[in-house]
């Protein structure tokens, strides 16, 4: 399985630290954001990663992981030149994965990685796989919506004004190799970028997309007030 890193974006929530420093390089006490995602990886079993970000201040990133090996990873650094949304970035990767599966995390998610479960077999083979969390405010999220005494899952709702479940689909994502083949088809969102929820949907409306359900710590870093919430959490672990 290869990994992928998406260290995207303005960062525009975080100025004016972004307009010098990239996003995923911002400190959470002595470490870069980025490290966490990149540990993510490693726990899952993914060390042949990409890191792609936006043209502005990637330099930073690179200059700091080099070519991954103090960290016991190999690295690939790709640049997206516009900021075309998350399934965009992830369209990037295609050449890097090839037959492969891939995991791909989001360069601000922060997870408790001792309590993330591996993935099923089946994970990355011919299925899609999802980690949910229960954050405090599901509405700043993709938000599942489940049927059923099961809990079937039917379908993701991106930052839902009233969410339907206490839910949030978390930036951490496994996927076969025909992925690109989804992104390939993707209509531009509302917003005009390509959604990764779009790409979620696909699956499980072919009824190919497994979940499970994160219990540990989780939360993005990309607010104030999740990034405080995170550097809090990394002091006392
Ligand atoms: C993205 C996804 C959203 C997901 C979130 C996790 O949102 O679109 O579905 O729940 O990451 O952090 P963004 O933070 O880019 O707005």
């Amino acid at each position: 399985m290869k990994g992928l890193i998406l260290a995207g974006g303005k960062g525009t929530r975080l100025q004016p630290v972004t307009y010098v420093v990239n996003k995923h390089m911002v400190p959470i006490l002595n470490r870069p954001m980025i490290l966490y995602p990149l540990e993510t990886l490693k726990h899952l079993g993914a060390t042949d990663i990409m890191v792609i970000s936006g043209g502005g201040h990637i330099g930073g990133i690179a200059e700091f992981l080099g070519d991954g090996s103090e960290y016991g990873v190999q690295l690939t650094y790709r640049v997206q030149k516009s900021a075309g949304g998350i399934a965009q970035a992830l369209g990037l990767a295609k050449d890097f994965v090839g037959v492969d599966s891939v995991a791909v995390v989001l360069g601000d998610n922060i997870f408790e990685n001792a309590k993330l479960p591996k993935p099923p077999k089946n994970a990355g083979k011919d299925e899609a796989f999802l980690y949910f969390a229960r954050p405090k405010d599901p509405s700043r999220f993709g938000v599942p919506v489940l049927k059923g005494s099961n809990g079937r899952v039917v379908k993701i709702e991106e930052k839902p004004k009233r969410p339907k479940s206490p839910y949030a689909v978390t930036g951490l994502y496994i996927y076969p190799s025909n992925v690109f083949n989804v992104v390939a088809n993707l209509k531009p969102s509302a917003r005009g970028e390509l959604e990764i929820t779009d790409v979620n949907n696909w699956y499980i409306k072919k009824g190919r997309c497994g979940h499970a359900v994160f219990k540990g710590f989780w939360s993005d870093a990309g607010t104030r007030e999740s990034l405080k919430q995170v550097i809090d959490w990394a002091y006392k672990a």
